[in-house]
């Protein structure tokens, strides 16, 4: 019998148990322990939980007492010495953007999984928490835009005149920048769309997007299929190509980035001043940097009319379809890790050798 624990977090994060996904657990299999009131900001109550034979528990008790910690949030120092050293911890850690948290883990040598690493391959597909959240945050990414952009989306025709479509730029069409995109063509906007990777230019049009082309880059993609790191001038030519189309745009959103790396700088200050009084910049690489030289991760400015957004957890805001998707995939990776018992985890597994954090 394994204990899994899942705490209550301070700030909106997917929960790590839902009522749906827990009747998927017999109860020979696991116990899960859940702190009281955990389940409030995704409107699940401690009733339903109890009702599917899950335990209510003290926060301090929780993490004195399992086997398995399901995290989407960081722990305290007073946490950290409650939970004993060989209590697994998996789930969202955040592993690029997080680090001083990770060293401290690490240091204590403990066994920690981010679901971040996990490889994308087919056999690893049922457990995509990354697929599974982006899809979330480009939706939720155009319904943002659509509330701070003072237009109107679809074309309008009145007999006082005609409103022309919002017009949407995407950048980055990994699968947050195709649900933005299938999201702003389901409101009526025109949509144009950039990646450097080129295999996605079928997919974009596919959702009746254009896909802009930069003339002249070289690299593509990498082992994994993730974009790779442009080069200096390959930039400049994106910059460039970015300028002219965001001129035009009442809608910028962005999502390009490569794990582990610093997000591409593709929108300038030059282009913001350029763009119109009234338009709007979802920037959804802000974790990493962000895509625009005056995105501020986690807050909202107003540079000179434009609305530049920085956000890289959009999709929580989305928290009990979060917190439902989050616990389906990491239900999966549990089931996957402990196939074998507690004690007999495969380490040469490439899910588990994937996920497993080490000291680089
Ligand atoms: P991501 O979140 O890492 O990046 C978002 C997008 O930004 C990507 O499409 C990337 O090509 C693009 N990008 C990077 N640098 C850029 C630049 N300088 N300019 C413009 N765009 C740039 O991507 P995501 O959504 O996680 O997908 C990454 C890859 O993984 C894709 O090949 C995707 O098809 C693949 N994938 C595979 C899955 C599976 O097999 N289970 C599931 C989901 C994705």
């Amino acid at each position: 019998m394994v204990r899994i624990g899942i705490l209550k977090s301070s700030k909106i994060r997917p929960l790590g148990i839902t009522p749906d996904t827990l009747k998927k657990w017999s109860a020979d299999v696991a116990i899960f322990l859940i702190e009281k009131d955990a389940g409030e900001l995704a409107n699940f109550s401690d009733d339903q939980f109890i009702a599917l034979g899950a335990k209510i528990s003290s926060r301090e008790e929780l993490l004195k007492n399992i086997d398995i910690l399901v995290l989407s949030d960081e722990l305290s120092d007073q946490d950290l010495s409650l939970l004993p050293l060989n209590t697994l911890i998996v789930g969202l850690l955040n592993p690029y953007n997080n680090k001083p948290f990770i060293e401290k883990l690490l240091a204590q040598r403990r066994s920690v999984f981010a679901l971040e690493k996990l490889p994308r391959t087919s056999l690893a597909q049922s457990m995509d928490v990354l697929s599974a959240m982006a899809s979330l945050a480009g939706y939720k990414a155009v319904i943002l835009a659509a509330n701070h952009f003072g237009g109107y989306f679809p074309m309008l025709t009145t007999t006082a005149g005609t409103v022309p479509p919002a017009k949407v730029l995407i950048l980055g069409a990994g699968v947050a920048g195709l649900q933005a995109i299938a999201t702003a063509k389901r409101l009526g906007a025109v949509v144009e769309a950039f990646d450097v990777r080129k295999a996605v230019k079928e997919e974009v049009e596919s959702l009746g997007a254009k896909f802009i082309m930069v003339e002249g880059l070289q690299s593509d993609v990498q082992s994994g299929g993730y974009a790779v790191v442009q080069k200096e001038d390959e930039i400049a030519l994106q910059r460039a190509l970015i300028h002219e189309k965001a001129m035009k745009a009442d809608i910028v959103i962005t999502t390009a980035s490569i794990p582990g790396k610093s997000a591409p700088k593709l929108i300038e200050k030059r282009t913001v001043e350029a763009m119109k009084s009234g338009s709007v910049i979802i920037d959804l690489a802000a974790a990493s940097g962000g895509n625009c030289e005056l995105t501020q991760n986690g807050v909202t400015i107003d540079f000179a009319g434009i609305t530049i957004i920085g956000d890289s957890e959009l999709a929580y805001s989305l928290s009990r379809e979060a917190s439902k998707l989050f616990s389906v995939t990491i239900t999966n990776f549990i089931k996957h890790l402990t196939k074998n018992g507690l004690d007999q985890i495969n380490f040469e597994d490439e899910i588990v050798q994937g996920t497993l954090l080490k000291n680089e």
